[in-house]
C-alpha cells in the first residue's frame, strides 16, 4: 500500500451545547485575549455572541473583527492581519460559515508565517514553516468543514479568481460542532450549504487520491446527509429544531475529515471560477455543478457511483453498475430540486465560457478529478449548466 497522510483536528466536540466547552479549552491552555472572526451578518444576528457571551461570562478578554464578505477577499485577510497584530490576541476564534473560518485560517497562517504577507503565495501547497495561531473552529452553517480541513479559499477579485490553500499548519486545533449555532440559517442556505457538503463526500468518493480510510468518511457522510438534508431544510422553513438539522451537523464534519486528506475534483474547479466570476453562493455552484459532474466522472468511476447510489437510500437490486450509477445522479438531482436548487447559474454568458474553463482547469482541485478534461470538455460542461 502507497504512504498516505491523514490530518485531523486534535479536539472536535459536537452536539447541542457543545460551545460551552470553548472557554475551558482557553483557559487550560493560559490563553489571555480571543481574537474572534466572525462576518458582520452573524453579528446583527446575534449568532456571534452566543459564543463571546461565554467568553465574556469566563472572563476571558476578546477583540472582534468581523471586515468579512462571503467569498472573502484577499483585503479580508490583510486587513484581519493588521488587526490581529494590533489587538495584542494570543489566540483565534472563528465563528460563521466557510467565508469567516477561510479567513481566519489564512490570518492564523499569516501572522506565524509573515513572509507570505501578499496572501496570493499561498495557493496550492504552501510551504509555510510554522502552525497558525492556535484556533477554534465553530461553523454557523453545515456546509464547507472548514473547521475540520487543511484548506482555505480565497477570492481574487482584481484577477476575478479565487484560489485553495492547502496546508496541514492551518487545520484548527479545536473544532466545536454545534448544531444550535446553525438554528438560525433559513432555508436557502440550509440546502445550498447542505449540497456542498454532499459535494464533498462524492467528490471525495470518487478522486483520485481515494482509499479505503477516507471511503469510510465519505460512505457515511453521503449516506446522513442523504437521509438528513430534506428534514433540515423543513426544520429551517418551520423554525423547529430536530434530527435533519443535527444530522447535517454530523454528516458535513465528517465529509471534511474525509475530502480534506484526498482532494475534491472538477466540481469544485468549476463552482470557485463560477463564485469567482458571478459571486453565486458556493453551495448553489457546487451543487448545479454535481449531477454534470457525476455524468462526466461515470465512464471511470461507474462502480464508485453505483456505491454512492446505495448510500443514498437507492435499491440497486437489480441493477446493473451503470444503471445504478444513474440511479446516484438521478437522486442527486431529486435531492436538489427536492431543496429548491435551482441547476442553472444566474449571470453564465456565452463570452465567459472560455475564461472560465481556462481558471477551472487553472483550479487546485481540478488535478484530483478521476477523468481528464480539456478545455473544450470544461466549456462542455458549464454549457451545462447555462439558463
Ligand atoms: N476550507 C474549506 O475546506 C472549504 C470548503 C468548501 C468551501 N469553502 C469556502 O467557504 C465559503 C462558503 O462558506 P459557507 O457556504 O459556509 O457560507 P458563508 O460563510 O459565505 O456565509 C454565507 C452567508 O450565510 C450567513 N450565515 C452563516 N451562518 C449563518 C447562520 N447560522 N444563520 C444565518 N445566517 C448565516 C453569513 O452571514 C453569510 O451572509 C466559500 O468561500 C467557499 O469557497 C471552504
Ligand atoms: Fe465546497
Amino acid at each position: 500500500m502507497a504512504v498516505n497522510r491523514f490530518v485531523l483536528n486534535n479536539i472536535s466536540y459536537h452536539g447541542s451545547g457543545a460551545i460551552k466547552e470553548i472557554p475551558g479549552e482557553l483557559t487550560r491552555r493560559g490563553y489571555q485575549k480571543a481574537f474572534v472572526c466572525s462576518d458582520p451578518d452573524l453579528v446583527k444576528f446575534g449568532v456571534t455572541a452566543k459564543v463571546t457571551d461565554l467568553l465574556d461570562e469566563a472572563g476571558i478578554a476578546w477583540k472582534l473583527y468581523s471586515e468579512i464578505k462571503p467569498n472573502p477577499t484577499i483585503k479580508n485577510v490583510q486587513d484581519g492581519v493588521a488587526a490581529y497584530q494590533a489587538s495584542g490576541a494570543d489566540c483565534i476564534v472563528t465563528i460563521g460559515g466557510g467565508s469567516s473560518m477561510d479567513t481566519a485560517k489564512a490570518i492564523g497562517i499569516i501572522a506565524e508565517n509573515p513572509e507570505f504577507a501578499d496572501v496570493t503565495s499561498l495557493e496550492g501547497v504552501a510551504p509555510t514553516k510554522k502552525h497558525a495561531v492556535f484556533t477554534i473552529a465553530v461553523p454557523t452553517t453545515a456546509g464547507t468543514a472548514a473547521e475540520v480541513t487543511i484548506n482555505y479559499v480565497i477570492t481574487d477579485p482584481e484577477k476575478v479568481r479565487k484560489f485553495v490553500c492547502v496546508d496541514v499548519n492551518d487545520i484548527p486545533d479545536v473544532a466545536v460542532v454545534d448544531p444550535d449555532m446553525m438554528a438560525s440559517m433559513p432555508a436557502g442556505l440550509t440546502a445550498a450549504t447542505g449540497m456542498d457538503a454532499l459535494t464533498h463526500a462524492i467528490e471525495g468518493y470518487t478522486t483520485k487520491g481515494a482509499w479505503e480510510l477516507s471511503d469510510m468518511f465519505h460512505l457515511k457522510a453521503i449516506e446522513i446527509i442523504s437521509r438528513s438534508l430534506r428534514d433540515a431544510v423543513a426544520e429551517a422553513r418551520s423554525g423547529q429544531p430536530g434530527s435533519g438539522r443535527e444530522g447535517m451537523a454530523l454528516g458535513q464534519y465528517i465529509a471534511g475529515m474525509g475530502f480534506s486528506n484526498v482532494g475534491l475534483g472538477i466540481d469544485h474547479a468549476m463552482a470557485h471560477t463560477l463564485s469567482a466570476h458571478y459571486d453565486t453562493p458556493h453551495g448553489v455552484a457546487c451543487a448545479m455543478l454535481l449531477p454534470v459532474a457525476m455524468e462526466y466522472n461515470k465512464p471511470v468511476v461507474a462502480e464508485r457511483l453505483a456505491d454512492v447510489a446505495r448510500a443514498m437510500g437507492v435499491d440497486t437490486t437489480g441493477m446493473t453498475v451503470d444503471e445504478a450509477a444513474d440511479a446516484a445522479i438521478a437522486a442527486v438531482r431529486q435531492l436538489s430540486a427536492d431543496v429548491d436548487i435551482k441547476p442553472t447559474c444566474d449571470g453564465l454568458v456565452e463570452a465567459d465560457l472560455d475564461q472560465l474553463a481556462e481558471d477551472a482547469l487553472a483550479d487546485a482541485c481540478f488535478p484530483g478529478n478521476p477523468r481528464d478534461a480539456d478545455h473544450a470538455a470544461v466549456v462542455e460542461l458549464f454549457c451545462k449548466v447555462m439558463a
